[in-house]
């Protein structure tokens, strides 16, 4: 087993690509904190091993990713893995997203990020090193139109991952972040269950460009001949919270199967 005797923490893990991650770390022999504001999913998921335990956590609160972290080290001893997954889905353009709900965005899909390292990295150098692996987005590499602010958050990961990795390197804490395309997932209607107040479109004033065969513009279809799953993330942040990526950090590593490096 690839991270017997590792403890982890998965933001966001009660549904979607956090639950896969979730399952495929205890398969691989972790103990892993599953933190979510899903309280039900969380139980759920939590229920399916004894190595597993749900902590109910909105990451976008200090008080709240204080106490995950004060109840991971009380359940399980200490934090090797840290996997920064929980998102929400937001829409708008830059004028048309109201400054309450673009500082939702990024208080829930950035500033957590920053929230939990800050708290988890001290348990980590305790521990002599660590692994934080956190999901950005090909939308923080390439622009589709009506997401500004969430666009903007998964920019913010991929730089503040980068700068993680070089300020606690020598604490032998890697960092790494992974982009992921389309992956088949309940985001948009979990995202409006959520934040009822913020995750409303406020109307798309253009329909989408019409495909054009431009050399360079990217092709937004997957070509592996199939859509991305939860799995396909979870396999990727188990290599990168692994030993065998342990000469890796500061990346971002892309899985969208080619659909931002085809061109049409
Ligand atoms: N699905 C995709 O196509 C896709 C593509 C690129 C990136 N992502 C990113 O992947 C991550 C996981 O998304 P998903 O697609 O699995 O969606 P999902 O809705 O299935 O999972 C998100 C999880 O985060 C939890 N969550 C949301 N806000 C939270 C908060 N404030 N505190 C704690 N937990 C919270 C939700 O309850 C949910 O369990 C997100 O960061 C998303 O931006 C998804």
């Amino acid at each position: 087993m690839r991270l017997e005797n590792k403890i982890a923490i998965v933001t966001g893990g009660a549904s979607g690509i956090g639950h896969a991650t979730v399952e495929i770390l205890l398969r691989e022999g972790a103990s892993v904190v599953i933190a979510d504001r899903n309280v039900e999913r969380g139980i759920k998921v939590a229920s399916s091993s004894d190595r597993a335990y749900f902590v109910e956590t909105d990451v976008s609160d200090d008080t709240s990713v204080s106490n995950l972290i004060t109840k991971t080290v009380e359940h399980f001893e200490g934090i090797d893995i840290l996997v920064n997954n929980a998102g929400v889905s937001i829409a708008g353009t830059v004028t048309n997203t109201e400054p309450h709900r673009w500082q939702r965005v990024l208080d829930v899909n950035l500033s957590s990020v920053y929230r939990t390292c800050r708290e988890a990295i001290p348990h980590m150098i305790t521990r002599g090193g660590g692994a934080i692996v956190n999901i950005a987005s090909v939308q923080g590499m390439f622009g589709w139109e009506n997401y500004s602010a969430y666009a903007a958050t998964k920019a913010g990961i991929i730089g503040f991952t980068r700068q993680a990795a070089v300020e606690y390197a020598d604490n032998n804490i890697r960092v790494n972040a992974i982009s992921p395309g389309a992956i088949g997932t309940g985001l948009g209607t979990n995202s409006q269950l959520l934040e009822p107040e913020y995750a409303y479109d406020p109307g798309i004033t253009k329909p989408p460009p019409k495909k054009s065969n431009a050399p360079t513009e990217p092709d937004t279809r997957s070509r592996l001949k199939r859509s991305g799953t939860p799995e396909d993330i979870g396999y990727a942040v188990l290599f990168l919270a692994s030993d065998e990526a342990g000469y890796i950090s500061g990346q971002n590593l892309v899985v969208d199967g080619l659909m931002t490096t085809s061109v049409s």
